[in-house]
Parts: C-alpha cells; sequence; structure tokens
C-alpha cells in the first residue's frame, strides 16, 4: 500500500495569525472525522511556527514551500533545511511550477534542492508539469520525463523512499480547469515507469504521486478513486477549512 497525502500549498497567503486561525479549524475538523490520508499543511515561513502550535496533537503535518540549496552559511534571505526540521516540517515542495515558471528556477538548482531536503531529513515533494503549449503540442510526458530525471536521476534506492511525486499541468494551476482523472492517471502511469527504468521496480511500487491543478471538494473524490492517483496538492480550495476539509477524505 502507497501513503496517501493531502496536502494544501498556502502560497503567498495568510500571514501568521490568519494562518493558525485556518490550521486550528482544520486540526478540529480532522479530530471530529479522522482521514485515511496523511494530511499537510503547507504555509509560506513566517506562519510555519504558529501552524506547527496550532496542529500540535493533531493529525496534520507540516511542510514549507521552498528550501535553500545550500546547508548553512552566507545566503541572504534563504531558509535551510535543518531550520525548517526544527520547526517541525516534515515535508517540503521543490519544484513547484511558480518557482519554475515566475521565479525562474531551473532543473539543476532544483535537484540541489531537492538533494539539500533528503540531507536534513525532510520528504521533498518534487513537483513536476507541462506548460499548455506543450500538453497542446504533444511534449507533455516528453517534459514531464525531463524534469523527473533531472531530480531523481542518480538517488539512492534509500534516498528515492523518502520522495513524494506531484504531478501539476500548469494550465489546471489556478486556471479552475482540473485535468480529467484520466489525463492525470495516464501521465502517473508514465512517470511510474520512468521511475521502474530509472531506480527499479520496488522504487515505482512505492513512490506516492500527487496530483495538483484546480482541486475541488467536486473534483477530488473523482480523482482519488483513480488507482494511478495517490493524493492531491490543493491550491486556492485549501486556503478555507470548509473546503480543505471536504477534499480530505475519511
Ligand atoms: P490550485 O489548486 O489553486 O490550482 O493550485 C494548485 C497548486 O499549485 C498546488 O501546489
Amino acid at each position: 500500500m502507497r501513503r496517501r497525502i493531502v496536502a494544501g500549498n498556502w502560497k503567498m497567503n495568510k500571514d501568521h495569525v490568519e494562518g493558525a486561525a485556518l490550521a486550528r479549524d482544520i486540526a478540529a475538523g480532522l479530530a471530529a472525522r479522522p482521514s485515511s490520508c496523511e494530511v499537510v499543511l503547507i504555509p509560506p515561513f513566517t506562519s510555519l511556527p504558529a501552524v506547527r502550535e496550532a496542529i500540535r496533537g493533531s493529525a496534520a503535518k507540516a511542510g514549507a514551500q521552498d528550501i535553500s540549496a545550500e546547508d548553512e552559511g552566507a545566503f541572504t534571505g534563504e531558509i535551510s533545511g535543518r531550520m525548517l526540521r526544527a520547526l517541525g516540517c516534515e515535508y517540503v515542495l521543490v519544484g513547484h511550477s511558480e518557482r519554475r515558471h515566475i521565479i525562474g528556477e531551473g532543473g539543476a538548482l532544483l535537484a540541489r534542492k531537492l538533494r539539500a531536503a533528503l540531507r536534513s531529513g525532510l520528504s521533498p515533494v518534487y513537483c513536476v508539469g507541462e506548460l499548455l503549449g506543450e500538453r497542446e503540442s504533444g511534449a507533455a510526458e516528453e517534459v514531464v520525463s525531463r524534469q523527473i530525471r533531472e531530480g531523481c536521476e542518480g538517488l539512492s534506492p534509500a534516498e528515492f523512499s523518502r520522495v513524494v511525486l506531484a504531478y501539476e499541468p500548469v494550465w489546471a494551476i489556478g486556471t479552475g480547469r482540473t485535468a480529467t482523472p484520466k489525463d492525470a492517471s495516464d501521465m502517473h502511469g508514465a512517470i511510474r515507469r520512468l521511475i521502474g527504468d530509472l531506480l527499479g521496480a520496488e522504487a515505482a511500487a512505492e513512490v506516492p504521486v500527487l496530483y495538483g491543478g484546480s482541486v475541488k471538494p467536486e473534483s477530488a473524490a473523482g480523482l482519488l478513486a483513480d488507482r494511478e492517483i495517490d493524493g492531491l496538492l490543493v491550491g486556492g480550495a485549501s486556503l478555507a477549512a470548509d473546503s480543505f476539509l471536504a477534499i480530505v477524505p475519511r
């Protein structure tokens, strides 16, 4: 049985006071109605201490949205994996499409960030996904394969066992346009075959592959019912406790 995970990526929303209130509401909801999935809250860095405090003793876990590729030193503005671990983070996003396409992070840097996460004991949630033009020109699988290779090739089986993958087609993020379960399932299958080629059958069978991109309470169950989809990475709908809890399965 693969791990199943539903994570809320709050992006640059909610200050620490608003974040604590949202996390408390989610923790209360989970206490009333436990989930078979791991639930991970991924607030901005500045909200992490307050969110951790708010979910203490609950089933929810904390993750960060980014990590430095470096471990320590003169890197102004960066946050290290050790700092995130010290705050109780278990997960960190690496390669989110907004960091690839808006901030401009490239494959080599993301591979270093993924390794920094592993060195510090975090589970990287490595995000991949094609642009609309790439899907329309039939290049989606090639783009996603390149991103997976850039991040994961050369990892040992032990290292890879802590990696979570997230397929987030860029055209589905924040657009209200969700990939169909079939589109997502096909890509997840392709990702799993590639992991099998790169890292072996056991790695392919065990890596959780999450889907993200305009996931809403109305679309979540259909996506989660697909055997290739091991969980969800939720943006906008994770910013309110009721819509996020409606996505988290029992
Ligand atoms: P939306 O759910 O707002 O489309 O965002 C998805 C996402 O980028 C999660 O990381």
